[in-house]
Order: structure tokens, then sequence, then C-alpha cells
């Protein structure tokens, strides 16, 4: 349903297990940059009523992850940190090119978010089935569905805005553009290293 072209290697959930606050830290700013994302979104395309709507309502949950993720990091007597390098967003930028019109660029973005959104759901899958903490397991389980929910929404607004044709072609040529920097991932304990 997510569209992905290479699923994680499960090993990497036994890289996680071993360092939680690691793991629950890179976690922590993900949320924390989804929701600046959705802000950008605002602020970068405000005649988009609908799209406003939404992604008000998104920096909220978005937020509130964000909470959830840090009273874990707390409640286990750790703190935050610094944020930590995503090489995997990194790399998944240089997939668009520069330029073109604000519409193109609208798009790109909702694409980049879609993928982001389901590359995460899919690791909080795996983490939810095989993480032998119980709590984590079930933290994961719920915010699987949340971002599952945010894929789909993002990929909506793209083939709105977007030429339906030309939007599922770039689609589906980023999602193989995916699969070839995933193969070098699934080593560390980040949300996408
Ligand atoms: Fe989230
Ligand atoms: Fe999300």
């Amino acid at each position: 349903m997510l569209g992905l072209k290479l699923p994680t290697d499960p090993r990497w959930v036994n890289i996680v297990e071993k360092n939680i606050e690691e793991i629950l830290i890179d976690h922590a700013y993900c949320e924390q940059k989804a929701a600046s994302t959705a802000i950008s979104l605002i602020i970068g395309f405000p005649e988009r009523t609908e799209l406003v709507q939404e992604m008000t309502a998104l920096v909220k949950e978005e937020m509130s992850h964000f909470k959830m993720v840090h009273d874990h990091i707390v409640k286990r007597g750790w703190v935050l940190g610094r944020e930590r390098k995503d090489e995997y967003v990194l790399e998944l930028l240089k997939f668009f090119p520069k330029g073109g019109s604000k519409t193109t660029h609208l798009v790109h973005r909702l694409l980049y978010a879609a993928l982001i959104e389901a590359r995460s759901c899919e690791r909080f899958r795996l983490l939810s089935e095989n993480i032998s903490d119980k709590e984590l397991a079930e933290f994961y389980r719920k915010l699987m569905v949340s971002e599952a929910n945010h894929y789909t929404m993002f990929l909506g607004f793209a083939r709105k805005y977007g030429n339906r044709e030309e939007v599922d072609k770039k689609w589906e040529a980023l999602l193989e553009y995916e699969a070839k920097i995933m193969k070098d991932l699934g080593k560390k304990e980040t949300i996408h290293g």
C-alpha cells in the first residue's frame, strides 16, 4: 500500500534495540521536522486554502508525536540532545531538479513529504512488530497508523495540484530512486538510517 520498492532488512531492529536512547532522540527530531515542514508549506503556499487547513492540523499532530517521544525519553532518564544528521533525507533531496514553476516546486515538496511519511511508517511497523519492549511496540503501532494517513494526504495533494499523469510518473521514478538509497541504509540506529 505504501508503494515502497525495497523493504527494510528486519535486522535493522536488532541494531535499534541495542540503542533505544539514540533511536528515540533521532525520532523526536523526525516529528519536529515534520511539523516544521508543515509550517513552511503554509508560509510558501498560503493561497492553497485546503493545504493550509490540513497543514495547520498536521503541525499540531506532529508536535503531539514529538511530545510523546520526548516523554518516553524523559521517563527513561535521558535528555533530548542535538539533532542527528539524516543522510536519507539529504540523499532524497538530490532527486528533485532546481527551478521550475511554483506548482512544480509544490508538487516536489509534497512527493518528498509523502515518501518520508511512507518510509517512516514502514520503519514504525517493523518496530511495532519486532521490538521486545512492549510499551514501545504499542507506541509505534499507533504512530504507524498516523504516518500512513499522512502519506496518503501528501500524495493526494500532489495529485490534486499537479498534472495527475505527470505526478504519478514522478512518484514512480522517486520510488525507484529511493530504493537505491535504501540499499546502503538499514545499518544505523536512526529512523531512516
Ligand atoms: Fe508523526
Ligand atoms: Fe507524519
